[in-house]
Order: structure tokens, then sequence, then C-alpha cells
């Protein structure tokens, strides 16, 4: 393995390839080639030997990677390796719980783990690159892509990016166990308007930098190599012919010195968006915008020379453009081993600690929603249990979104992981009524899993529906896996209600009314509305999207091997037209729960039904001893703020200390709380552990509309401690000038 070559080798080694390229082989770089049947264009090869294609993508085929390889190696005319990208969101082979879950561990070590298993099984496949993280904040629960991130809140974004990028790209490019990570979706897309996927986003400056863009500023400060340049308008501009994101933002303030890919065909889109006149507008305010790579819409591969030609760009602006990618392929060690060993990738995917880690990580996602008079955890000795529910036994929902091209679902699904755990009980199934899309998704046609049954009829539901209710008469305890199929949350997956969809509410009410004891576990990517399940279910386990393991640890959690600890990364509204609904709101003139001009609607509480933050345990905290190392700091030091967390029940378990601050005024309103420090820690019952957190300029600045920059400014803060984030332990001090 070749060792971090210095920036000079590297830069060398770029001008001397550029030196030898022609024209027609720069732009080659700038295009990405799509390897599957739907990417329209020219044969993949065709392009390859003319040294048209600088990366491949929607190809996992390690055979054809090293086919391919070749070509561009031996047979273009100057032999440059090419990038295989693909989406590895949450695993390749052995997959990890969704990015949403993973931010529900409130633990970075989490995605960080993730993502190093993820890159070593991707790049044993022959994978180069990653189109992941997803980094976008999300706080409407009825966009589907909220599953790809971490979230409604950037600080915790800040850290779950950071990790991911960690993760996927270690400390050394040249490491043959690690993949080029991609940030993405530069920026805003979490903010379509009403939550409806691509639809324009309108942000002020001030949500920019202060909500959306501080992942992404965390990724470029871990060394994310590569950024995505999102679909849609931003403030009326394509994010993908966007100078202020791509060039002001990205590299002017930040820094960045890796490449920008566009997303799938966006810059080619920006005609059909209506911004661009044709293919050779568009090609030039990709250009002029920074966008490095054209992800598959081949606007760069026809029209860049002839715009070179025309004199509408130079060919030195074409090579700022290459430069980065090629100096990528450089530190990747790509030039001296372009090929996969193609028996790597089963000793791989075999390693046992891989599915260890997977089961781990889907363990400190799940969160404990309610748990009623202690029902869970459950004992080992129930003699006859029903298992209920469409998802309870669907791989492709325990596995959940971006399993696509060729990967088989193979999840231990919760019947699977129950029946392993309690090898001796009567463990009977009963899916139910199916649930599906009113309209499907355009992603069906990629999965290799269960979406392609023809729909149930009427009368095969009604069957199902009371095979389920007998079932669960017959059984002492009843589990119920209710939620969303896979392809309900993700690309092209939003939706109006967040209700359990199909008839799952009313089996769900139809089997609490047998009186027996009733678990519910959650399969989903997004907040559902469970307001009856809320209610009347004693016990509800939060497990999302959990991955190749997530039976297992379904059922370590439900019969007490392990003690629940994440918690929620978004707020669960009541009702769908709640969203977005987030917690650092800012106060208003009339504070909800004043009595004046209130409420907020009148048909209903628009408070969440279950708050960021949240999570129960088997155990129970106490926080105390709340204390600051000062009460008054001066402008850009720093304090430090410290808490006794107690764990006050009788078995072990972990909580996650949350500090939340709020500046009373300044040049800009602030949100009535913020998120701004946070660890995961374990207690054995009755021990005390005390936890300290940071407190200065880079927690307390913020980007002030008013001020028209970053400040940080003397004011009176509060801050509460606590495990969510409705926290009452506070205190409060003093900046000044
Ligand atoms: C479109 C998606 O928006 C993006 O997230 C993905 O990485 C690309 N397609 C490539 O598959």
């Amino acid at each position: 393995m070749q060792k971090n070559l210095s920036e000079s080798d590297v830069a060398e080694r770029v001008e001397s390839l550029l030196a030898r390229m022609s024209l027609a082989e720069k732009i080659g770089q700038l295009n990405q080639v799509g390897g599957a049947d739907f990417a329209p264009g020219p044969k993949a090869e065709d392009q390859i030997r003319a040294g048209g294609a600088g990366s491949v993508l929607w190809l996992n085929d390690t055979k054809r990677f090293n086919e391919l390889q070749k070509i561009a190696v031996e047979e273009s005319p100057s032999g440059i390796p090419l990038l295989f990208a693909l989406d590895v969101i949450h695993g390749y082979r052995t997959i990890f719980p969704a990015p949403l879950a993973m931010a529900a561990s409130w633990d970075p070590t989490v995605p960080e783990q993730a993502q190093t298993v993820a890159a070593r099984e991707a790049r044993a496949a022959g994978i180069h690159w990653t189109f992941a993280p997803m980094i976008d904040i999300a706080r409407d629960a009825r966009w589907g892509r909220i599953v790809e991130g971490a979230g409604e809140d950037p600080f915790l974004g800040a850290a779950m990016a950071a990790a991911q990028v960690r993760g996927f790209q270690g400390d050394d490019l040249a490491d043959p166990e690690r993949v080029l990570a991609c940030a993405k979706h530069f920026a805003g897309y979490g903010a379509s308007d009403g939550g409806r996927d691509y639809d324009p986003v309108y942000l002020s400056e001030t949500q920019l930098r202060n909500i959306y863009l501080p992942p992404f500023a965390a990724a470029v400060k871990a060394g994310a190599a590569t950024f995505m340049s999102a679909y849609m308008d931003l403030n009326d501009v394509p994010a993908s012919g966007n100078r202020f994101l791509l060039r002001r933002i990205l590299r002017e303030e930040w820094g960045f010195d890796g490449f920008v890919v566009s997303d799938a065909f966006a810059v080619g889109n920006m005609v059909i968006q209506g911004h661009a006149r044709d293919g050779r507008d568009a090609a030039l305010r990709g250009i002029k915008a920074g966008v490095n790579m054209d992800m598959s819409s081949y606007t760069y591969a026809n029209h860049v020379a002839e715009l070179v030609a025309e004199g509408a760009l130079t060919i030195a602006e074409i090579e700022e453009l290459v430069r980065p990618i090629l100096a990528l392929k450089v530190k990747l060690g790509l030039f001296e081993r372009p090929y996969v060993d193609e028996t790597l990738l089963a000793q791989v995917v075999a390693r046992p600690d891989h599915r260890d880690a997977a089961r781990w990580a889907a363990q400190r996602s799940m969160v404990l929603l309610k748990n009623e008079g202690g029902l869970l955890p459950l004992k080992k000795d129930i003699k006859k249990i029903a298992v209920i529910g469409p998802l309870a036994d669907s791989m492709s929902a325990t596995e959940g979104s971006w399993m696509v091209f060729g990967h088989q679902p193979a999840a231990v699904t919760v019947l699977a992981g129950i029946r392993a755990k309690l090898p001796g009980a009567e463990v009977t199934y009963a899916p139910g009524p199916e649930i599906r899309r009113d309209i499907p998704s355009w992603f069906e046609s990629f999965m290799a899993g269960e979406t392609r049954k023809p729909p149930q009829t009427p009368e095969e539901a009604a069957a199902a529906f009371q095979l389920a209710v007998e079932s669960a008469r017959a059984a002492d305890q009843v589990i119920m896996v209710l939620g969303e199929t896979d392809l309900m949350s993700g690309e092209a997956a939003s939706r109006a209600s967040l209700d359990l969809p199909g008839r799952q509410e009313e089996l769900l009410q139809a089997v609490a009314a047998l009186g027996k004891p009733v678990v519910l576990v959650l399969l989903n990517g997004r907040p559902l509305s469970i307001n009856w399940a809320a209610e009347h279910i004693p016990a509800i386990l939060e497990a999302w999207q959990p991955g190749s393991e997530g039976g297992h640890a379904v059922a370590d959690i439900l019969f007490g091997d392990v003690n629940p600890g994440g918690k929620l990364p978004v707020t669960f509204p009541r009702k769908g037209s709640h969203a977005p609904l987030y917690y650092a709101r800012n106060l208003t003139h009339s504070p909800e729960g004043s009595p004046m001009y209130n409420p907020r609607y009148w048909d209903g509480l628009p408070t969440p039904l279950y708050p960021f933050g949240f999570g129960l345990s088997y155990t129970t905290f106490a926080f105390s001893n709340l204390q600051l190392s000062a009460a008054q700091v001066k402008v850009g030091e720093t304090l430090t703020v410290s808490v006794d967390v107690t764990n006050t029940g009788a078995v072990a378990g972990d909580e996650v200390a949350q500090l939340y601050i709020h500046q009373r005024w300044g040049s800009d309103t602030r949100p009535m709380r913020e998120l701004k420090g946070f660890a995961r820690i374990t207690l054995q019952p009755g021990a005390t552990q005390t936890v300290t957190f940071p407190l200065g300029p880079d927690e307390l600045r913020y980007w002030s509309t008013n001020a028209g920059g970053w400040i940080q400014e003397p004011a009176t803060f509060d801050i509460w401690v606590g495990g969510d984030s409705q926290a009452t332990l506070h205190t409060e001090f003093e900046v000044v000038a």
C-alpha cells in the first residue's frame, strides 16, 4: 500500500498526465457513464475506449469492472483508469441500519464502523467511490428521503456526517479497504416545498448557513473527497448550476479541493427545469458553476468541445475541473492497482465481524418509545407467541432503502430473530393484509425482492386479516411488526400522510381488542403518526430499517439481552399536516403555552407525539448537579458545562446526555432550543458519571441576517441538560463583550 503521497507529488503526476491528454480526453474525465440498461447514451465500452469516460456508475459486477478497466487502461489513448461508483448507502453486502436509524444511536462510532465495513466490502467488489453520506437536514417527515440522512438537527447531523466520511475514507485514500465518500445533496434538498421530492427549495441564507450547511462543512473538514450537487432549484437556481453554493461557499469559503459530481442527469435536467436554454447552455452553466463531473446526462460529452472551440470556455477552465478528478485517482493508487482481485469479495463478506458489527449497530439504533408497566423486556419462558404484520418476515423492509443493482435481500427478519431467540417456544406468524404504495415506485423494477407480486384482492386481504386475528387469539403474547416497506421511504417516496399505511392500524386495534399483551415493533424510514398505538399499546419499539441483522437485534431488545438506548433524531408529529415540525423553532410573540393567540391549530394539538431526542430504557436516569466552569465568559472564550447522570433503576443501561442552549436576545432571534452537545454513556445500576461539554465560539456563534455574517454576541444564554429536547434541568450564563 502506498502511503499518503505528498500534495506536490500528486500535483506533479496530475500535471504530467494533463500534458499528454487531448482535449477530448480531458472532457472525457468529466463524463460519468451509466453502466446499467436504463442509462441512456452510447455504449460504455466505446466511450471508455475513446478516452471519453472518467467514471462508471450503476454497475455492480466485479468481473465487468475489470473488463471495463482493462479497456480504459490498455486501449484508451492515455490509459487513465476509471473510477467505479455506486450508491453504497448503509452497507454493501452486510446491510447496516439506514442512516436515520444510525443517527438514532447518537453514537458516531456506529456510522463510522458501519461505513468502514461498507467500504471494505464495496472495495473488495471493485467499487472505488460511494455516493454517500447523504447529509441533508430533513425537518419534514413527509419527505421520503428523510431516511437517508441524520434527521432534523445540524449539530447531530454534522457529527454523523463527519463519522461517515471517516468510516468510508479512513485516513489514507490509498488504503485498499476504503472508498471515496461523496457528501450529498449539496444543498438544501431536504427542505423541498411540502416535502414533495424534487420540488423547489426556498431557504434564506440564514437558514442555509445555520441549519442546512453545517453537516456539509463538517464533511469537508473530515476530508470528504467529493460532493454531489443536488437536483432541485435552490432559491430559483438549480443546485447543479449554482455558483453561490459550488464556487463561493464550497471552494472559496471552505477550501474544498476535491471534485463535485452532479446528481444523475442533473446537468442536462437544467433544460427541463427551465433554467438552461438547451444542452449547450446547460453544459456551460454546469462548468461555470464548478460541477466537475456530469453524472450520466452526457451534456458535457456532447457540448463542451464545441464550447471550447467557440471560445465560450477555455482549456484552462476544463483543466481546472479535471485536476481534482485525476488527483483522486492518483491518491487512490488506481494507476498502480487498477484491477480488483475477483476472489476477494467472497472472503471479505464472509467475515463474521461484519455481521457482528451490523447487529451491534442495529441494537444501538433502536428507540424504545413506550413501555407501560414494564411490559418489556419479555420473559424467555413464554410458550406461545404470535408474530403479526406485513413486515414481520420481510427481508426487504428489514434491510431498508437503497438495496439496488442485483443485491439479494438476506436479512434476519423480526420473525426469524424471535424464533432464533426462543427455539423452544411456539412462534406463529401471520402477515395480515399486505401493504402497498398507492402509486408504485419506479425503483421497483430494480429490486430483487418481494415487491413484485400481484396485488392482493379484497377477499384475500380479508382472509389474511382474519387469520392474523385468530393467530393472536391463540397466543400468550403478541408482537406486531408494522410500519412501511422499504420503498415507502427513500427517493421519490414522499407521502402526505404519516399514518400506518393500509389496514395496519385496523389490524392493531382488532388484535388489541382481544386483551392479550401486545408489543408493537415499527419498521420504517420516517416518523409515523402512531397516535392510536401511542395511547393504547403498552410497549412500542422503533426499530427503523435495521439491516441484515435487524431481526436478531429486535429479539435481543424484546427479550432483555440488550437494553435499548437510542433516541429520536427527528420529531414525531401527530399528523402529516403538521410537518415540518422540529424542536428548534423560534419562540414567537406568543410562545406555545401562553394563553394569548393560542392554540397554533384549533383542530388538535400541534405538539410532537414524541419529541426530538426522546427514547426510553429498561432503567431510569436522573440528571443533577448542573455546573458551569464560569457564570460569565467573554466573547470568544469557552466554558465547560458539567452534569451528573445517575442510573436510578435496577439494570445497566445507556443514556444520551443532551445539552441545549438558548440565546435570549441578539441581532437575530435565536431558536428556543438548540442542541450543542451530546454523549451516550453506559451506567451500571446506582452508578453516576459526570459528563462535560465545551461551550465556546463554535457552539455560540450563528449566521445573522441583521449582521450579514457569522457573529458571536454578548447575551444571556439558557442551558438545559437532560435525556431529550424537553429537558428541564436548567441554568444560565452570560457572554460579555
Ligand atoms: C439519484 C439520487 O438522488 C442520488 O442520491 C444518487 O446517488 C444518484 N441518483 C446515483 O444513483
